[in-house]
């Protein structure tokens, strides 16, 4: 199977990112052909420091080959350094209805109250998140569930293009783990954990240090209950058994059973450590990756002109249909 996914470089990953989307993307790359992509296009939709932007782009791709993508199998690429990208997003934007758009809470979550002062970029977004997704005939996507919404965007937009110029887009289907699709803010756990996030106590970075990690999860907010159960009206309490479940493999159930005669204090210890354990070696491996970063660059460039070929094939399928060649 055909698969890609992006992930933007702001800030540093946390771990509903890694749970939610790199890992199971690293999983699927064993068996299927995968494009793994740095959305640093998307990420400038909100206001970068052009010096932060180049180390998180680095840092990215340190943290994709330490997770498990191999560069020599997957096209590991920069959006920005595949024009197509724009190209066809344009493209789709002229296919797009304003009413579509509107629609996309993403957009609504990230501008807030302040929607006349946000980018028009922030807006356009899951067009040219569509663009990416289109250019490489894609079957699926792995992505978390915030990314629903602008898949269905995607596969409106593909099958209005075939029905308008005739088949040229692959319909791409989401793949949304079971688990770990949506991992919650720790002071909030009505929320999603987000990398924008004002407050750093409501997300584990991937490269916070053991005692960072245990004063987060301690703090984690829960409820007042003293058993440990699983259950849906208790978020905060089910989003630490998913993350402790996708370290350790265990069923919810099987975990929250093991805490019967314990509580929320145990619970949060072990979790801790566990996350402290499990992060560890990856930092190593990350921290060993950016020391040089001349390679990783090299990678990307290698990468975004694998991809600049395929995409550059699609593109002149797309533009021919359309009468523009
Ligand atoms: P981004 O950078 O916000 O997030 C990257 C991936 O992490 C997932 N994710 C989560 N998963 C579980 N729990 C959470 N709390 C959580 N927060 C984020 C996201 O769903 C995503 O899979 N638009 C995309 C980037 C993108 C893309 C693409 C993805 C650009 N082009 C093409 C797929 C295909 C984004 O902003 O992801």
């Amino acid at each position: 199977m055909k698969i890609l996914t992006g992930i933007q470089p702001t800030n540093i990953l946390h771990i509903g990112n890694y749970f939610g989307a790199l890992k199971p993307a690293v999983k699927l790359s064993q068996e299927n052909d995968l494009l793994m992509m740095i959305a640093d296009y998307h990420a400038i939709t909100v206001p970068q420091d052009p010096k932060q932007l180049k180390e998180n782009i680095l840092f990215a791709t340190a943290a994709y080959i330490a997770t498990g993508i191999d560069p020599k199998k997957t096209v590991l690429f920069q959006q920005s350094q595949v024009p197509e990208h724009t190209e066809l997003g344009w493209i789709l934007q002229t296919l797009t209805y304003m009413g579509e758009a509107e629609r996309m809470t993403q957009f609504k979550d990230k501008s807030g109250d302040n929607q006349k002062r946000v980018s028009v970029g922030l807006f356009t977004y899951p067009t040219l998140m569509a663009a990416d997704i289109l250019l490489y005939n894609t079957e699926a996507v792995p992505v978390g569930a915030d990314q629903k919404q602008h898949l269905e965007l995607t596969r409106d937009l593909a099958e209005r293009f075939n029905h308008q110029f005739g088949k040229t887009f692959v319909v791409p289907e989401p793949l949304i783990p079971e688990h770990g699709a949506k991992i919650l803010s720790l002071n909030d756990p009505l929320k999603k954990m987000s990398k924008s996030s004002p407050t750093a106590k409501s997300y584990v970075s991937i490269m916070d240090t053991p005692d960072v990690i245990v004063k987060k999860i301690r703090s984690a907010v829960t409820d007042s209950e003293r058993t440990i159960t699983v259950d849906d009206n208790r978020p905060g309490l089910k989003n630490l058994l998913t993350i402790l479940h996708l370290i350790t493999g265990e069923s919810l159930v099987d975990i929250a059973g093991s805490y019967e005669d314990k509580g929320m204090k145990e619970l949060k210890d072990d979790l801790a450590e566990a996350l402290v354990l499990y992060l560890g070696p990856l930092q190593a491996e990350i921290r060993g990756l950016l020391e040089n970063k001349d390679e990783l660059q090299k990678i990307i460039e290698i990468g975004s002109r694998e991809a600049h070929k395929l995409a550059n094939n699609q593109i002149k399928i797309v533009k021919n249909k359309m009468g523009l060649l």
